[in-house]
């Protein structure tokens, strides 16, 4: 473990918003006196109808998460209306296509005339507030458009990632009961097309199936591929655009009326919707952004993460625009044309602030540093890491041959459910240590617990929880809220259970050290292994399957599934490409199987639960130390296993 530790650098303290002595400062009013604390800087956004209540929250009995309740306000207003007088002609998105050669810039004033357009269609289609609004988009502006419409009329989006099947499509839009669709012809990526139309089309039949009725799917044309029309439900998005009314005035919002929703996987069962309301998120997701990536006015900012996940959300489209910021949205993939489109684009739109996921890093790390030096990247000041643990080569590779030394990297822990950054470094008042997340966020409050649920103290190794609420986390999962409870509270009575494992150093940095329960994450995706278990067994010759991680050098863990075949099935390599197929069918190629073995018989216990520890360490090469495996109901079975694995060094 690294423990070299990296000062703040001059450039990151001069100016910043906050050093060390603020830091340590407004920590401890954060904790100390929430509700005052929040009472301030709740005001960072524009309310109509301004809160007297703060914070209204428990984390026992039913769990109520309220924060500014009695104000009202609209999340549009805030990340457009109120921009327009000082910067109406500043450009709010930069969109970088896939190809290098397309791009295009946005200014607020443009935006707030598409997004007024678009939620007047919206509305002509007859959705109102509370209706749920499922947005299955390519890396366009339109995506942002959708998102915002339907935040200015009040309906819930829930944005679906575009690397979706169709029937994980399906499955979100039944569960929320989502009628009203916005897609594209295709997407591209790579200068692959990506048939969304079709998938859409898919998607809703399969919906129909289980008593869904799609009424309306508003159609982007991306690259003008040949689709199919069903003239009573789609509609052209330029042709309805065209004929909207420009003016639509925003919707008053109280403040715990839901923003969005957006599916994550869990360790048991489907995915769920982690609902998202308006006035706590917007004004976490605005506060962390500026504060944690010490965002200054003029500033060309750059996430590349998709909106199909909470990043994407937070920060490419609520958080910057609330703040007033110039936030670049990328079409493509890191490695195309080449490895150095990151950097190419760096350049070309003088990207100041860059962030980006550990597996980016590693992969562009292995394409060597030829790629990085072509560009001068002399822009940057600040880059940023999200998704899973960053290893500290990685981590170098990032400091000292992207950066040159010169840019702070902040390590940003966070999840969709917490809505915004959680645990980081503030680049003007942390010094780093490679791997390390460093500090809890302003209001933060982490604490590491052992298995008995007792706190620890000091340096630890222990299960990350949160003792108390921040405006930014979720509320609820949409239409379950048992499950919500369920997942997030009973674990540790009192307080929220993050799912991760977290090691505490004596400096009181935090260091997390991955997942405890079943899930994995997948080139920073995550994915319940229940899920994959799931469609594997979906596949008529399967008759059990269990699904772990083992360590993987780009994707941080990769996927090790271990399949039971029916009776009299043979396990060959053309069967196991079926099967790899059928998942990327069933969810998407994200969850594409890395290794398939077919076994006989799974390790259990005499209750009949699986052993997954032991599935793990023979996954990862490992089983030197299976530890104690007697109270397996078979025993012999263990061999087996270890003799076919299919990671031997
Ligand atoms: C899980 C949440 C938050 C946006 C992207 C992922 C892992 C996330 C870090 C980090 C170590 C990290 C955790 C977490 N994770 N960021 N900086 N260091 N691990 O959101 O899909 O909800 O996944 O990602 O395991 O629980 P998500």
């Amino acid at each position: 473990m690294s423990e070299k530790i990296y000062p703040v650098l001059p450039s990151a303290k001069k100016n910043t918003l906050i050093d060390d002595e603020t830091y340590l400062e407004w920590y401890r009013k954060s904790v100390d006196d929430p509700e005052a604390f929040w009472a301030e800087h709740g005001k960072r956004i524009d309310w109509f109808r301004p809160y007297t209540k703060v914070k209204n929250t428990s984390f026992t009995g039913d769990i109520s998460i309220k924060w500014f309740e009695d104000g009202v306000t609209n999340v549009t207003y805030n990340c457009i209306d109120r921009h327009l007088e000082k910067r109406g002609d500043q450009v709010a998105i930069i969109w970088e296509g896939d190809n290098p050669y397309i791009d295009k810039k946005i200014t607020y004033r443009e935006l707030y005339a598409e997004v007024c357009r678009l939620a007047n269609v919206l509305k002509k289609q007859g959705v109102q507030k509370g209706d749920r609004v499922t947005i299955y988009m390519p890396m366009i502006p339109e995506a942002a458009y959708a998102m915002l419409a339907c935040a200015r009329i009040g309906a819930i989006h829930s944005v679906v990632f575009g690397g979706f099947s169709p029937d994980a499509l399906a499955g979100r839009l039944v569960d929320c009961q989502s009628t009203f669709i916005v897609t594209a012809d295709e997407g591209l990526r790579g200068g692959k097309p990506i048939p969304l139309k079709e998938n859409t089309d898919t998607a809703i039949d399969i919906a129909a199936k289980q008593g869904l009725q799609v009424k309306s799917v508003l159609v982007v044309r991306r690259t003008g591929g040949k689709i199919a029309w069903a003239p009573d439900r789609d509609l052209w998005y330029h042709q309805e655009i065209a004929r909207a009314e420009p003016e639509c005035p925003p919707t008053e919002m109280k403040a715990e009326d839901p923003l969005f929703i957006l599916y994550t996987s869990g360790s048991t069962g489907k995915p769920k919707g982690v609902l998202h309301t308006t006035g706590g998120y917007l004004v976490y997701a605005a506060m962390t952004h500026e504060y944690v990536f010490d965002y200054r006015d003029g500033d060309i900012y750059w996430c590349t993460a998709d909106v199909g996940w909470v990043t994407g959300h937070s920060y490419i489209v609520y958080g910057p625009l609330a703040n007033g910021a110039t936030t670049l949205m990328f079409e493509g993939v890191p490695n195309y044309p080449d490895y150095g489109r990151f950097w190419d684009v760096v350049d070309k739109h003088k990207v100041n602030i860059f962030y980006t996921a550990p597996t980016a890093i590693r992969a562009l790390m292995g394409a060597g540093n030829d790629f990085v030096k072509r560009a001068s990247r002399e822009s940057l000041r600040l880059l940023g890491s999200v998704g899973e643990p960053i290893n500290p080569e990685a981590w170098e590779w990032y400091y000292h041959v992207v950066g040159e030394d010169r840019c702070a990297i902040v390590d940003t822990w966070w999840q969709t459910e917490t809505g915004g950054i959680m645990i980081t470094p503030l680049p003007g008042a942390t010094k780093l240590k490679p791997g390390s997340a460093t500090r809890p966020f302003f209001g933060v409050q982490p604490e590491l617990v052992d298995p008995e649920g007792k706190v620890m103290e000091g340096s630890a190794n222990g299960n990350l929880c949160i003792a108390d609420s921040w405006p930014g986390q979720m509320r609820t999962v949409y239409g379950d809220h048992p499950r919500f409870v369920e997942t997030y509270f009973s674990t540790y009575k009192g307080k929220y259970f993050t799912g991760d494992g977290c090691r505490r150093d004596e400096d009181g940095y935090y260091w997390i050290t991955g997942r405890v329960d079943d899930v994995l994450n997948v080139s920073g995706h995550r994915l319940g292994t229940a899920e994959v278990e799931s469609a594997l067994v979906s596949h008529h010759f399967v008759s059990e399957a269990a699904v772990v991680g083992y360590p993987h050098n780009i994707k941080g863990q990769g996927i090790y599934c271990y399949v039971t075949l029916m009776a009299g099935t043979e396990g060959t390599d053309d069967l196991r490409k079926e099967l790899v197929t059928h998942v990327r069918k069933e969810i998407g190629p994200i969850a594409t199987p890395d290794k398939i073995q077919f076994a006989p018989g799974l390790p259990k216990t005499r209750s009949g639960k699986i052993m997954r520890r032991i599935l793990r360490k023979i996954a990862e090469d490992d089983f030197g130390s299976l530890g104690d495996t007697s109270t397996l109901a078979d025993p012999g079975v263990v061999d087996g296993l270890i003799e076919n694995r299919q990671n031997k060094q």
